[in-house]
């Protein structure tokens, strides 16, 4: 093959139960060529997120599914090398929905615009996967848009290491939140998000009773929870809300993402008699208004409202094994593969 090599990891089977390294084959393709309003883009960075799970499903969820033998979709940060779209340069470094291959064709159209990243910036690239990325906006959004957090406010927040958990609890604060609770797995990932992301207390769901914890540390219940896990986590929740909760459903970790259909919560009867208000989230639905997510982001940062963690691990061969690690054994905060520098 002459040229650059485009390497890429193809969806080889669809996945049973939880994502294995098996399911995806490694290729080498020929570069692609941008058509009328397409750009190529070489893949600098890819994002880690539980919904791509979602999309090696036959059914897809919110996004046509990856069909076999395609490269497998994911967030990720690129540079233009070729452009036939006038918004976008050759040089330019951009955002948006990319494949697990070297080289994609973007376009400026679909789910998510594909975004033109400022040129000049001290902060890392990287954080527009994470905290200015799909996690952190929609942290923001689902704290401030959805549950309307503010001051009186217990929030409860599921998942609270991960790339938008990490985010909830100093989000909640700088709105004036009077105490958040996060629940994560294990003594020292509680540790963890007490110590840097700005939790106030922090329950274990590897080793303690939720209810049981959740009546000592707020017996006059939760005001707002902030569910990234659904399943049982999101029943017992239901028995801890205070009257008139907010409940964000923003993602179901639990069910490990294997089909798009899943049982709903035992105690949905406490949505009725506490008069609860549950509601999903979506980012897309946000479209409109990334930019001013990304501002109000950049302002809580500046102040030191936010802790901004990432786990970087370097090689393109890396990619099928770290999609399952979303669904344990994951550090906290952004989980992302780099794959080459921009030039
Ligand atoms: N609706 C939207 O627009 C939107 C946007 C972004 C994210 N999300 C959703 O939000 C959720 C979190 O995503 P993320 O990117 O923030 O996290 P992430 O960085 O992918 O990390 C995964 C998190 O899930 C937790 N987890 C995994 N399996 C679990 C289980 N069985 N029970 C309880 N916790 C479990 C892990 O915590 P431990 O290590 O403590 O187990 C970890 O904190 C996902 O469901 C994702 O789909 C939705």
């Amino acid at each position: 093959m002459n040229g650059p090599v485009n390497r890429q990891w193809l969806l080889a089977r669809r996945p049973v139960g939880a994502v294995v390294p098996e399911d995806f084959r490694y290729c080498e393709a020929p570069l692609p060529r941008p058509g009328v309003d397409e750009v190529l883009v070489r893949s600098l960075y890819f994002g880690f997120d539980a919904s791509q799970r979602i999309w090696l499903t036959d059914h897809g969820g919110y996004l046509p599914p990856v069909q076999i033998g395609e490269p497998v979709r994911t967030m990720g940060i690129g540079q233009v090398v070729d452009s036939r779209h006038p918004d976008y340069a050759v040089g330019d470094l951009v955002e948006g929905f990319l494949t697990w291959q070297d080289y994609n064709i973007a376009r400026a159209d679909g789910p998510m615009p594909l975004r033109v990243l400022p040129k000049s910036e001290d902060m890392p690239l990287t954080w527009h996967l994470g905290v200015f990325g799909v996690g952190g906006l929609t942290a923001y959004f689902g704290v401030t848009d959805v549950l309307k957090v503010g001051p009186g406010d217990t929030v409860v927040v599921s998942a609270a290491t991960g790339a938008t958990g990490s985010l909830v609890a100093g989000i909640c604060k700088a709105a004036g939140a009077d105490r958040v609770i996060g629940i994560a797995g294990g003594a020292e990932k509680c540790r963890w998000i007490v110590e840097h992301a700005g939790y106030d207390e922090a329950i274990d769901y590897q080793n303690e009773d939720i209810g049981a914890r959740l009546a000592e540390l707020c017996p006059e219940g939760v005001n707002a929870y902030f569910d990234n896990v659904g399943g049982d986590m999101l029943d017992s929740l239901l028995l801890s809300m205070a009257p008139r909760g907010r409940i964000l459903i923003c993602g179901a970790m639990a069910s490990g993402y294997t089909d798009v259909q899943l049982q709903g919560p035992r105690n949905y009867m406490f949505i009725c008699v506490k008069m609860l208000t549950v509601q999903g989230i979506l980012l897309t639905f946000y479209r409109d208004r990334l930019q001013e997510g990304g501002q109000e982001m950049g302002r809580l940062i500046a102040e030191g409202r936010l802790h901004v963690e990432e786990h970087i691990v370097d090689g393109f061969e890396h990619a099928p094994a770290l999609l399952p690690t979303l669904f344990s054994g994951k550090r906290p905060g952004k989980l992302l593969l780099k794959v080459a520098d921009p030039v």
